[in-house]
């Protein structure tokens, strides 16, 4: 063990030098007077009151002063670093008392605010285009049917007479879901919904069903690959196809007002036969656009007429499928674009709009719920 060095010179010890002292007490104190918030008031804590701070550090020296040096040693830096502790108190709570008006400031809540006029939400017009579509024929006491959208090949295709490898499958540019052999597909039509409705229900069946369909079409102004059908079913004793054409005009007086003309065009679907597209009377023009020399109709285009979907009489071998006697029932059914009698009824012009969920677009259509 080493003798204790009589020797020592405390004037050797620099940082225990009283001006020295000095200066680091007035160094922290302008350092504490210019933290602007409490974030930099703990950084200046930290750099002159910490463990590490220049005067923590001189603090340690005095132990190695001769005795007579440590009294005074000692006194002086216990009266800086208390200086510097209580600058630090006043600080702190100027600065705590800063924030705290600032907050009352900046989070204040003006109660005096109208509270009553954030909007409420409100459905799509899509979903309540769809509904008023449907109530046309709930109103004459059609039932609502339901299926899912994802929906087994079988349902959308196989029962709907539709063979495997038939082109028909094709031509509905369908969706299948992975992996290929899954037996899945998005529905491409609400029709499967025709086959789910017929072996769930008792005869005589009268349904209605809107839902959303899937196809393999671009977003664009006329096409998007989610769209919307209205899939109306109905098989009884004795209905034939002058009984589907009274259900469409009523449907057409029902959504668009009375005195629109309707007409069949002859088309094929594999579950109907005979088969028609059903157009009717362009309720804009009323038709009159497309006698030469009138004006103009953005609405169907001056054709006086506008396409409202797919339609027949029930093909018997849909009725075999599903186990309905066809010697005893017939029926038949349709399929309506809910997103075209929504385009044409309002004037809506881009399809993009009605997908895209801008509030703008929808606001006109008010608030129905
Ligand atoms: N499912 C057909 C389609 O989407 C429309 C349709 C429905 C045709 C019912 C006839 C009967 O193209």
């Amino acid at each position: 063990m080493s003798a204790p060095n009589k020797s020592y010179d405390p004037v050797e010890v620099a940082s225990l030098r009283p001006d020295e002292v000095t200066r680091m007490r007035d160094e922290a104190l302008a350092a504490i007077a210019a933290a602007a918030d409490l974030e930099a008031f703990k950084q200046v804590r930290l750099a002159h009151a910490g463990d590490r701070s220049p005067l923590a550090l001189a603090n340690r020296e005095i132990g190695a002063l001769p005795p007579h040096a440590k009294a005074d040693a000692g006194r002086r830096v216990g009266a800086a670093r208390k200086q510097i502790a209580d600058a630090l108190k006043t600080r702190q709570a100027e600065l705590e008392d800063e924030r705290d008006r600032r907050v009352l400031v900046d989070e204040a809540v003006d109660v005096t605010l109208p509270w009553d006029r954030a909007p409420r939400g409100a459905r799509h017009p899509l979903t309540t285009t769809a509904e008023r579509m449907a109530d046309v024929f709930i109103s004459m006491g059609f039932e609502l049917a339901e299926g899912p959208e994802v929906e087994a090949e079988w349902f959308n295709f196989d029962a709907l007479n539709f063979p495997p490898g038939h082109p028909a499958r094709d031509m509905q540019d369908t969706l299948f879901v992975e992996s290929e052999d899954s037996g899945l597909v998005l529905r491409t039509h609400t029709s499967p919904v025709q086959i789910r409705a017929l072996l769930s229900r008792e005869l005589p069946v009268y349904v209605v069903c809107t839902g959303k369909t899937f196809r393999t079409d671009e977003l664009d102004a006329t096409h998007s690959p989610v769209f919307h059908q209205m899939e109306g079913l109905v098989v009884d004793e004795g209905i034939g196809m002058a009984d589907l054409r009274g259900a469409i005009d009523a449907f057409v007086t029902g959504m668009f007002g009375a005195g629109l003309r309707t007409r069949f065009r002859p088309s094929y679907f594999p579950f109907t036969e005979p088969s028609a597209e059903v157009d009717m009377q362009c309720f804009v023009c009323r038709g009159g656009s497309a006698e030469p020399g009138a004006p103009p109709c953005r609405t169907c285009k001056s054709e006086g007429w506008i396409e409202l979907g797919g339609c027949g009489v029930v093909n018997p071998r849909v009725l075999t499928a599903c186990g309905v006697d066809t010697d005893r029932y017939s029926g038949w059914a349709f399929g309506l674009g809910v997103d075209r009698t929504l385009m044409f009824r309002h004037g809506v012009e881009d399809m993009h709009d009605m997908v895209e969920g801008d509030v703008r677009f929808t606001l006109p259509f008010g608030m129905e719920i």
